[in-house]
C-alpha cells in the first residue's frame, strides 16, 4: 500500500526520494510526490499514476529548486478521495509551512475536519491525512516547535500512523512518529533516513532503529532523538539489516515475479537449514515455544491468515490435523474478527502472513491475545508488527518478495507449516517414527523436485498461450491440494485479471458445472497413489463430457490421460501429503505466462498492494 520515505543530509535530496519511493514502488500505488525545505521554503510536487509522472514535473521544476538539506516523500494507494493529485501526499496546512506525509487512516478525521475547519482551516482534499498537517499547525502555533508540536497533535488522533512532518522553520528537522503502521529510520554519516520498508534506504546504509508504537523520532542530519508515549527521551537499539542491495534487482529476469518463482528451490533449502538437520533427528524450531504440556493442554487450534497466507493455512489444518489429531480451525482474519470466536488459554492462534503488517490479521491476533490464547506467527518479516505479538515464532526466510503476488512467501509458509506439524507429532509421538521420517526424506529432495519443474516449462507456456485469452478459468482438486486450486485461481486472477476460482471436485456438479462448455478451460490436479486421484478424474470426465476444455497437472505417467485432458502438465513423483509444495509451481508459472502473453504488469497488478494495511 502506501510507502513513505524521508532524508536529511548532504546527498541530493531529491534523488534520494526518488530512489526511496521507486523501491517501495511494488507495494502497489496510485499517486506520488514529495515535499522538500528549499531554502527555507515547502514546496510540494505531486503527480497521479506511476513515479515517471512525478520524475517528469520534477524534471520541469528544475529552475526553481536551488538549496534542498531535507525532503519527505511518499506513494498512495488511495483510501480516502480519488487518486487525484489534490489527494495524494504530501498534505500542507493552510498556510503552506508544514507538511505531512502518513501511511494509514485516521478514524476521526471527520470530526476532527469540522473542528479545524470551523477555527478557519482551508481543506484543498478529500483525505483523511490533510487533517493532520492542520492539526500539527495548529499545535506549532502554540510552542514553536516541531516536535512539541507532534506530540500534543497526536492526542488528538484515532487511528492509525505512520507520520513524517516537516515545518519550513525548522529547515533540517524531520519529525517521524508512528502507532500502528510501521516506519524505521536508517542511519547514516552526516546523514539520515526515515522509511516505511528497509528498500527505500538499504542502498545506504544497513544500520536502522525501528520506532515502537508512540515513539516521537526527531531526524536531524547530524542528531537523533527518540521520546516515548510518556515524552520521555529514550535510547533505542540500532539493528543490523540483514539484506543486500542486490536482492532488489530482477537479476537478469524480465520481471520480479518469474525471479522469484525461479528462487523457490534455494529458499526450500533455506526454510530448511538449521531445521531440519537430519532424517533421524526432531526438528528445531527455536522460538516455538510449545512443549509437550502446551500441546495436552491445547483443545483446538485456530489458523488466520489472509489471501494467499489463508490458502497456506489451508494446508497447514490437513497436516496438523493428520500428524496430531488436534482439531484445526482455519479463518479469513477477516471474518475471524467480527465474531465472537471460542477462542482461550487452552488455544493455539496460528497467524500466517508474509508481510507481517496485514491489519486484518493484526486485529485477530491482537483480539485472540486479549483472549489468553498462545500466538504463533508465521511470517517473512521477523521484523513486522504482527511478529511483535508473537509467543511463538517461525521466520519463513524466503527473502524479500517484491512482486505483489506472492509465490515465494507462498512455498517457504508451506515449508514451515510441514516443519511445525512435524515437530508437533514429534512431540506428542502421535505419528509412527519411520513415517516422519520418510516425511523428512522427501523434504530434502524437494528443492530438486522444483528445479526439474522450472526446467521444463515449455507445457506450460504453451497451455498459457493458448488459454491466455479465455475470459474464466476454473481450478479443481481435492483434499489437499484443494488449497492448490485456491490458489493458482487466486495467482491467475490477480496478475491476468481473469475470472478464474478454485473448487473442491467434488462440488462441481452442485452448481459450477452449469457454467461449463466449450469456453472454460478445467485444471485437474491429480496425484496418483493418494486417496483423491480416481475421483478427480470422475470429476474431469464429468466436465469433459460438457464440452470443457480439460488440463491435468499431474505425475501420473499414465497415457491413457492424454485421451481426456487436452494438456498434461509433469510434475515430478511426490507423495500426495507433500504435493501442495511442487503442484503449485506450475500454477504460478502458468498464471506468470498468462499474464505475460496478455501484455498486463505482472509485478504490479492494478489494485493491489503487497501489504494491506487497512482493514
Ligand atoms: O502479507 P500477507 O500474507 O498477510 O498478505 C495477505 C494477502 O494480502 C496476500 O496474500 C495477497 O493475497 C497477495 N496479493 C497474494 O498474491
Amino acid at each position: 500500500m502506501c510507502g513513505i520515505v524521508g532524508y536529511t543530509g548532504k546527498r541530493n535530496v531529491i534523488d534520494v526520494l526518488m530512489t526511496g519511493l521507486v523501491s517501495l514502488e511494488y507495494r502497489g500505488y496510485d499517486s506520488a510526490g514529495i515535499a522538500i525545505n528549499n531554502d527555507g521554503e515547502i514546496k510540494v510536487y505531486k503527480a497521479i499514476g506511476k513515479l515517471g509522472n512525478l520524475k517528469t514535473l520534477l524534471e520541469e521544476k528544475k529552475s526553481e529548486i536551488t538549496n534542498v538539506k531535507s525532503g519527505i516523500g511518499h506513494i498512495r494507494w488511495a483510501t480516502h478521495g480519488g487518486a487525484t493529485e489534490f489527494n495524494a501526499h504530501p498534505h500542507t496546512c493552510t498556510c503552506g509551512k508544514l507538511v505531512v506525509v502518513h501511511n494509514g487512516i485516521i478514524e476521526n478525521f471527520k470530526e476532527l475536519k469540522e473542528v479545524l475547519t470551523k477555527e478557519g482551516c482551508v481543506f484543498r482534499s478529500q483525505t483523511d491525512t490533510e487533517t493532520i498537517a492542520h492539526l500539527f499547525a495548529r499545535e506549532y502555533g502554540k510552542t514553536h516547535n516541531l516536535k512539541e508540536a507532534v506530540k500534543n497533535g497526536l492526542k488528538e488522533l484515532k487511528g492509525a500512523y505512520a507520520i513524517c512532518v516537516m515545518h519550513k522553520d525548522e529547515p533540517d528537522t524531520i519529525v517521524a512518529t508512528r502507532k500502528n503502521a510501521p516506519l524505521l529510520i536508517g542511519l547514516g554519516e552526516g546523514e539520515n533516513f526515515i522509511a516505511s520498508d528497509i528498500p527505500a534506504f538499504i542502498e545506504y546504509t544497513k544500520k536502522a532503529i525501528y520506532l515502537d508504537d508512540g515513539d516521537i523520532a526527531v531526524v536531524k542530519a547530524d542528531g537523533l532523538e527518540f521520546y516515548n508515549e510518556k515524552d520521555e527521551k529514550i535510547t533505542k537499539k540500532i539493528e543490523q539489516l540483514p539484506w543486500e542491495p542486490v536482492a532488489l534487482s530482477k537479476m537478469g529476469y524480465k520481471h520480479f515475479m518469474l525471479k522469484e518463482i525461479h528462487e523457490q528451490p534455494d529458499v526450500i533449502r533455506n526454510v530448511l537449514n538449521g531445521k531440519l538437520f537430519d532424517i533421524d533427528e526432531p526438528i528445531v524450531l527455536n522460538e516455538v515455544q510449545i512443549d509437550n504440556e502446551t500441546l495436552k493442554k491445547l483443545n483446538r487450534i485456530e489458523i488466520i491468515a489472509c489471501g494467499t497466507s489463508l490458502h497456506a493455512a489451508m494446508v497447514g489444518k490437513y497436516i496438523i490435523e493428520d500428524f496430531t489429531g488436534i482439531a484445526v480451525d482455519v479463518e479469513p482474519s477477516s471474518e475471524y474478527i467480527y465474531r465472537k470466536t471460542v477462542t482461550n488459554e487452552k488455544t493455539l492462534v496460528i497467524g500466517v502472513s508474509q508481510s507481517g503488517e496485514t491489519a486484518d490479521t493484526i486485529t485477530a491476533i491482537r483480539q485472540a491475545k486479549e483472549k489468553g490464547a498462545h500466538v504463533l506467527i508465521i511470517t517473512n518479516r521477523p521484523d513486522s508488527s504482527m511478529a511483535r505479538y508473537a509467543d511463538s515464532l517461525i521466520p519463513v526466510s524466503a527473502g524479500i518478495e517484491i512482486s505483489v503476488a506472492a509465490t515465494k512467501s507462498y512455498t517457504a509458509q508451506l515449508l514451515s507449516f510441514y516443519l511445525l506439524a512435524i515437530k508437533m507429532a514429534e512431540i506428542k509421538n502421535s505419528m509412527p517414527k519411520e513415517y516422519l521420517k520418510t516425511l523428512k526424506h522427501e523434504l530434502i529432495q524437494v528443492p530438486v523436485k522444483l528445479e526439474e519443474i522450472l526446467n521444463n516449462k515449455e507445457e506450460i507456456k504453451k497451455c498459457a498461450r493458448k488459454f491466455a485469452n479465455y475470459k474464466n478459468f476454473i481450478f479443481i482438486a481435492r483434499g489437499i491440494n484443494l488449497a492448490t486450486a485456491l490458489e493458482g485461481a487466486l495467482k491467475l486472477k490477480e496478475i491476468s485479471y481473469i475470472n478464474a476460482t478454485g473448487y473442491a471436485a467434488g462440488e462441481l456438479k452442485h452448481g459450477p458445472i452449469a457454467m461449463l462448455d466449450e469456453t472454460m478451460p478445467v485444471l485437474s490436479i491429480l496425484i496418483p497413489g493418494g486417496i483423491t486421484y480416481d475421483k478427480i478424474l470422475s470429476n474431469s470426465e464429468e466436465a469433459k463430457a460438457r464440452n470443457a476444455r480439460l488440463i491435468a497437472l499431474t505425475s501420473s505417467e499414465d497415457e491413457h490421460l492424454y485421451d481426456i485432458f487436452e494438456n498434461v502438465i509433469k510434475i515430478p513423483p511426490i507423495p500426495e501429503i507433500l504435493s501442495p509444495i511442487t503442484a503449485n509451481v506450475p500454477c504460478q508459472l502458468l498464471a506468470y505466462y498468462i499474464s505475460e502473453f496478455l501484455g498486463k504488469d505482472v509485478d504490479q497488478p492494478r489494485n493491489l498492494a503487497k501489504s494491506v494495511t487497512v482493514e
